[in-house]
């Protein structure tokens, strides 16, 4: 059964109909809208590359860059694209200078890769990377921004957080633990891999630094959709972009003289700032400019009609699973501290991995099993397209299969 009005919706969105996919937190499917858009721009670079590449990208890249600034509140001339946030959060670790000694600071529920690219450019700069303790179960943002704030000390050299944690869902409040930061002079570098499309994101109320996000998620863009927004010097508005070096050279780098002013638009969709970092010699960049479709299909849907449905479904899923076969949530009900994912912690002594591959062998239930230090946790997202009766299926392929 598929709640009324959702059905056309769902119907909408590409899936393979023997899964139910409850994790839309690690990658999207697509809307048909998109893949038809992504697939007959592909199909124009390969009939004619050259037209393509030359002529139809400039115009399309930065209407897509416009489209995408436009929705996440952002300034298209300080947005870059990226392959994802896995590559934003690399070329910033890897390119910007820190002045060592000093640590960088990071809540102890950063994505694990992400952790360990600050541990490396921590290394190369002779500076140390310090974890601060998330609360457990925050019932107000406050107490997020006290255990931030209590954390950064004068040795602080930068901050890294994400918008929203990718292991319990949580929603941190990265306005204000960037204003904080900037107050004691941290530099910020926002993830903000889950947030397009699940959060309101809006950039211009966000002082950081670095903001990186992707639209492969919840914003349903085809895979390969990474962004970079770089942000303003207060006093002067001039890009943070300017503090990096490209890691890898290619025609953008050093603009010559004509090129234009380096944060105005250029003749190749970008600006000569942006630039430096986007070309990155051939290769496929359809799924950027496959972002308008995304952006539309969202729209023709209606975002708040989107976030009230995943309303419906997140509090029948904490409804049917909290308490059962020992599931606790971790996950706040409080609505600044939540959106569409709510994690569950498993009974002691669960085996993660065997479960995982359980429910993926034994049901075709797509869901990821998160291991913590603390315990394992189930993450459930719930977007629209969901229905009640798969997270039925869910309950009771848990009840197979933590039978004992
Ligand atoms: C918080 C967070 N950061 C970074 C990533 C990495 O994203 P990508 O693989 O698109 O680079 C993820 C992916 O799930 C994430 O949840």
């Amino acid at each position: 059964m598929v709640a009324s009005g959702w059905g056309a919706a769902r119907e909408g969105v590409l899936f393979d109909p023997t899964v139910v996919n409850l994790n839309t937190g690690s990658c999207g499917p697509l809307p048909r809208t998109v893949f038809d858009r992504v697939t007959n721009l592909r199909a124009h670079l390969a009939r004619a590359p050259m037209d393509f590449l030359l002529r139809r990208v400039p115009g399309l890249l930065w209407e897509a860059r416009a489209r995408l600034a436009a929705f996440l509140g952002g300034d298209p001339h300080r947005l870059a694209f990226t392959t994802n946030v896995t590559g934003a959060v690399n070329l910033v670790a890897t390119a910007l200078p820190l002045a060592g000694p000093g640590e960088v600071l990071l809540s102890d529920h950063e994505y694990a890769p992400m952790r360990r690219c600050w541990e490396r450019a921590a290394r190369r700069q002779g500076l140390t990377v310090r974890e601060f303790e998330l609360p457990a179960r925050p019932s107000d943002p406050a107490e997020v921004v006290e255990a931030a704030v209590a954390a950064m000390t004068p040795g602080t050299r930068l901050l890294f957080l994400s918008h929203v944690v990718s292991s319990t869902g949580v929603v941190l409040p990265v306005a204000e633990l960037c204003e904080q930061a900037r107050r004691r002079g941290i530099t910020t570098v926002v993830d903000g891999a889950q947030a397009p499309a699940f959060t309101d994101v809006d950039l211009a109320s966000i002082p950081c630094d670095f903001y990186a996000g992707s639209g492969h998620k919840w914003l349903l863009a085809p895979t390969g959709t990474g962004f970079l927004h770089f942000g303003a010097d207060e006093r002067t508005g001039a890009s943070t972009a300017r503090l990096l070096r490209p890691t890898q050279v290619s025609w953008g780098f050093e603009p010559p003289a004509g090129a234009g002013p380096p944060d105005g638009r250029d003749r190749f969709g970008s600006t000569p700032r942006l630039r430096e970092f986007e070309c990155e010699g051939t290769r496929d960049i359809t799924p950027w400019l496959a972002v308008p479709a995304a952006l539309d299909f969202h729209a023709g849907l209606g975002h708040d009609r989107i976030r009230a449905r995943r309303g419906e479904l997140v509090a029948f899923t904490r409804e049917r699973l909290t308490g059962w076969r020992g599931l606790e949530p971790v996950t706040p009900n409080h609505p600044a501290l939540s959106g569409a994912m709510t994690a569950f912690r498993l009974p002691e002594g669960t085996d993660g991995a065997e479960l995982h591959r359980g429910l993926w062998e034994g049901f075709r239930v797509e869901v990821p099993v998160v291991e913590r230090p603390e315990q394992a946790l189930l993450r459930v997202s719930t977007n629209f397209y969901n229905t009640e009766a798969e997270v039925e299926r869910l309950a009771e392929a848990l009840k197979e299969l933590m039978r004992a």
